[in-house]
């Protein structure tokens, strides 16, 4: 179980996005470290799965299908888009392409899209961090950031309600897991 330094990393991941989605993964690393501190998690590994974690975000919806095909995924995967398979399918392309193969990093990078019942420490903190890095902005922020501050796991209960809310407003499917993740975290089941 291994992965290379962040400086190592740092021009792979430039060169896979966009100017603005690279600052949003340099401020969910940035986050992510912020979190750790207050968890007592290690804080180099917290930043570099906050870096990571949309490495995969841009690619094409060809690449992801085949990607499922080639590893022999999930075939429901076909029925989701790329808002889940950046996270699921992204992490091969991790493992691949970035020469990660530290579980706990590659998991943390499947969760962040959907959540789910079992998250460790770095799922959790992955999971806030893209949610919460200094660039967001929606209603809450503050109460949100505030409410993590305080207790991981009710920052994963509080960003679990707003993202199925929103999904639901908009009509939106919801990914099996994310529904399970809500009733465990929420729900209480
Ligand atoms: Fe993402
Ligand atoms: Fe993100």
């Amino acid at each position: 179980m291994s992965y290379p330094k962040y400086d190592v990393l740092y021009p792979k991941v430039r060169q896979a996005l966009s100017q603005e989605r690279f600052e949003h993964v340099i401020r969910a690393g940035e986050y992510a470290v912020h979190l750790a501190e207050l968890n007592d998690y290690d804080t180099e590994k917290a930043r570099i799965g906050g870096f990571i974690h949309d490495y995969a975000k841009e690619r094409s919806d060809k690449d992801f299908l085949n990607e499922i095909d080639k590893k022999k995924l999930d075939p429901d995967l076909k029925n989701w888009d790329s808002s889940i398979w950046h996270g699921i399918v992204g992490a091969e392309f991790i493992r691949d392409e970035l020469r990660i193969d530290d579980e706990e990093l590659l998991n943390a990078v499947r969760r962040h899209t959907t959540g789910d019942v079992q998250m460790t420490t770095l799922d959790k903190i992955v999971f806030m961090a893209d949610f919460l890095e200094l660039g967001r902005n929606f209603s809450d922020t503050d109460v949100a950031r505030q409410v993590t501050d305080d207790s991981l796991d009710a920052g994963v209960a509080w960003q679990l309600q707003f993202s199925l809310s929103r999904l639901v407003r908009n009509h939106r499917a919801i990914y099996p897991k994310s529904l399970l993740a809500y009733n465990h975290w929420v729900g209480g089941k």
